[in-house]
């Protein structure tokens, strides 16, 4: 290819004139100089041809190998379970674990791409498939309908700040943002797919026109192979202005001209009129009908229902895809034992075919919801599987322990880095400032990490756009610690999960008593600030009782406590019309309103029980049995890209998940107490209890036995 510029002389006299005057270049100047010099190329607003190259370490939140021992086939060894091998614990002993990644793709992949989960992934062979549904140019993405015990009622869970974040910076400038946010990706994407391996993009009429120009651009329109049409029959929608829309489209292409394809795996029934003229041995345009046994050649039209309001596989998560579609792509396009992808995972409709199917797979969103609705969904197929006698394998949950402040806040990344650094200061420093006005707290000076004071207590702002975690914590306790200070509130709109409460027992015991409080979004509310209407609600908390009977445990839930609040009530009463009603949370209670024909308001508690709050719940029954060992690189300089890492032990132990109950939409039942788990050795034991509530959120308790 020719480096230089295909431009003649009168033409650069030109646009240096044009420039020199501060006048726009004609546009066919942007194709002009554009060095590689492409028949057609496509520019937006915003395209930068660097990707993203942070690499982030992952952390394993949870560990779920054999979900409930008591239930279904024990795996023995063998060739059960791809061979490989259960321990008596029911922990998966060796080979690949499933990955479920809670955080920002971006950050995902690029910490995939260029950190060393990398090798990990190219062991198994590389990612022969890729599979993204990514959000749409359409409302809010990060708000659900959250069913409620009484089963009639539906609450919507607003997002959180974090999802609405992520929100504006994919549409904030319309289009052109939706097409930086894919780009930057999928040429991610492209680096971890195998050279054999494909990708299926789903889109619908808003943005297939362009996504199929970006897949063009990054993987070639010569590995372009269908445009599927996913045909859906659905009553809903009475336009008369146009044809009605049913249809999405899935973009598929190949990573180069070698690739899995297994067209007999997919193969469609033939009409009754071909297999009666194949019987006949009828010709048709002058040929005898022959039919394959398998089916006839899939065509890239497919009638696939959608997930109606009564679909058994219905989930609740509004954008769910059915699994009969992923089912098509994943047989195509993989073999069994290969490795799958899913970047913009929802409900975890494509790890779940995965799994079902013997594939393994990497999956990641940035909703907490959907983190929690895949976790349900998996261990909801890990126990089918394990009830038929079939094979599972073991799967993590992981997060990205620190995220980029820089990419959160949208600091241009073309300024230099002393006048990013100033830009994202004074961000910073009006932050803090609004957030302790909220609080009500004094702003203090002369410190690193304490921002303020609130009576007798100091007061840390954690950050705006990336949960608290425990290193921060650790670092707001040194400087506690080195001035003297026994009381610290942490303040923060998401918390790393897991976080509560060992990290303030550990500090309790080290002479510092933490408080860590959610900050409410109201806080954005210059008013409601100044009105000091803004509330800040503790992290809720569970009370659990361990039943022990010689060296077996069943432990047994007791309470539940949240103290979230959604809503403004009297804001919304005034809203509400005569005759309607409005679901709302305030002060850990989920309230119904009604509006009588004549204005008189009535209110409903809906969560009548604590046991109403829980979503899920798990048991480790013996925790600092995993530590949590990652890789970081330590030896840069080493040749051989394996011998750069070293295995560290972060000080943390990873949460194994052994006993699990939580409510699905067939079975909206939850146990609240545990099956007995036996012990082999009788001693002293630290059993952690995680609960997720129905917001999504999770709360951790810790307790300490002794059995024997
Ligand atoms: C259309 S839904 C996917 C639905 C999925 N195919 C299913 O069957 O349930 C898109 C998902 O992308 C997630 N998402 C949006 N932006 C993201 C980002 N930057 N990183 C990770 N996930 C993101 C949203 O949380 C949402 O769950």
């Amino acid at each position: 290819m020719d480096d230089k510029l295909n431009l003649s002389e009168t033409e650069k006299k030109k646009i240096i004139e044009l420039i020199k005057n501060n006048q726009p270049l004609p546009k066919e100047y942007l194709y002009k100089l554009y060095k590689e010099q492409e028949d057609v190329f496509l520019f937006w607003n915003g395209r930068n041809e660097q990707t993203t190259n942070v690499v982030l370490p992952f952390h394993s939140i949870e560990q779920i190998d054999e979900p409930r021992k008591e239930e279904g086939v024990r795996i023995k060894s063998g060739d059960l379970q791809f061979g490989l091998g259960f321990d008596a614990e029911g922990r998966q002993l060796k080979g690949w674990t499933n990955k479920l990644i809670w955080g920002d793709n971006k950050l995902i992949l690029s910490s995939l791409v260029n950190g060393p989960m990398r090798e990990e992934i190219e062991k198994q062979g590389g990612l022969k498939l890729i599979y993204i549904d990514p959000p749409f140019a359409v409302g809010a993405d990060f708000s659900y309908e959250i069913n409620i015990q009484n089963g009639e009622d539906q609450l919507i869970k607003e997002p959180s700040v974090l999802e609405e974040i992520a929100y504006r910076d994919t549409w904030g400038n319309g289009l052109s943002s939706y097409l930086t946010m894919l780009y930057d990706r999928i040429k991610l994407m492209s680096q971890l797919l195998a050279n054999d391996g494909s990708i299926y993009v789903h889109c619908d009429w808003r943005v297939n026109s362009v996504v199929r120009l970006i897949l063009n651009d990054i993987f070639g329109s010569d590995n372009y192979k269908n445009e599927i049409i996913w045909w859906y029959k659905d009553p809903s929608g009475q336009t008369t202005e146009f044809y009605k829309r049913k249809h999405d489209s899935i973009l598929f292409y190949a990573k180069d001209k070698e690739y899995i394809f297994n067209m007999d795996a997919v193969r469609t029934p033939y009409s009754e009129g071909t297999l009666k003229q194949a019987k006949a041995r009828a010709t048709s345009f002058g040929r005898i009908v022959e039919v394959n046994p398998l089916g006839k050649i899939r065509e890239d039209v497919w009638d696939i229902a959608i997930i109606n309001s009564q679909a058994k596989e219905r989930l609740d998560y509004p954008t769910q895809k059915p699994e009969e579609l992923l089912s098509v792509i994943i047989k195509a396009s993989s073999n069994e034992g290969d490795l799958v992808a899913d970047f913009f995972v929802g409900s975890g409709t494509t790890p779940a075919v995965a799994e079902k199917l013997g594939r393994k797979w990497i999956a990641c969103d940035l909703g907490r919801f959907a983190i929690h609705t895949t976790r349900k969904r998996l261990i909801q197929v890990q126990r089918e599987l394990k009830k038929n006698g079939k094979p599972y394998r073991a799967f993590e949950i992981l997060n990205l322990g620190k995220y980029e402040r820089q990419f959160f806040f949208g600091v241009p990344s073309d300024l230099s880095e002393e006048a990013q650094e100033k830009i994202l200061q004074r961000k910073q420093q009006k932050y803090i400032d609004l957030i302790l006005q909220g609080y009500k707290a004094e702003k203090v000076n002369g410190f690193k990490l304490l921002h303020g004071r609130k009576y007798n207590r100091y007061v840390h702002v954690g950050p705006l756009t990336v949960p608290v975690t425990k290193s921060l914590i650790e670092d707001v306790f040194e400087e506690c610690k080195k001035n003297l200070i026994t009381q610290v509130d942490i303040l923060g709109f998401e918390f790393e999960m897991g976080l509560v409460p060992f990290i303030k027992e550990e500090l309790k015991s080290k002479g510092v008593e933490l408080r860590l409080r959610y900050i409410p979004k109201e806080v954005f509310d210059q008013q409601a600030v100044e009105k000091g209407e803004v509330k800040f609600y503790d992290v809720s908390y569970a009370e659990v009782d361990p039943i022990v009977n010689g060296r077996s445990v069943k432990i047994k839930l007791k309470n539940f406590v949240t103290y979230y609040t959604q809503d403004d009530i009297e804001d919304l009463e005034q809203k509400m019309k005569n005759g309607s009603s409005k679901i709302a949370i305030e002060n850990g209670q989920i309230i119904k309103i009604t509006k009588s024909k004549n204005g008189i308001l009535n209110h409903e508690p809906l969560t009548k029980n604590w046991s109403d709050w829980i979503d899920y719940w798990s048991v480790d029954f013996n925790f600092e049995n995993k530590k949590e060992i990652i890789r970081i690189k330590t030896n840069e300089k080493a040749k051989d890209e394996a011998n750069k890492y070293d295995q560290v032990w972060t000080g943390n132990y990873i949460f194994e998940n052994e006993w699990q109950s939580f409510r699905t939409k067939k079975n909206s039942q939850i146990e609240l107490t545990t099956a007995p788990h036996s012990y082999e050795k009788s001693g002293k034991y630290k059993i952690v209890i995680k609960i997720v509530d129905i917001l999504g959120v999770d709360t951790t308790q810790v307790i300490e036995i002794k059995v024997g």
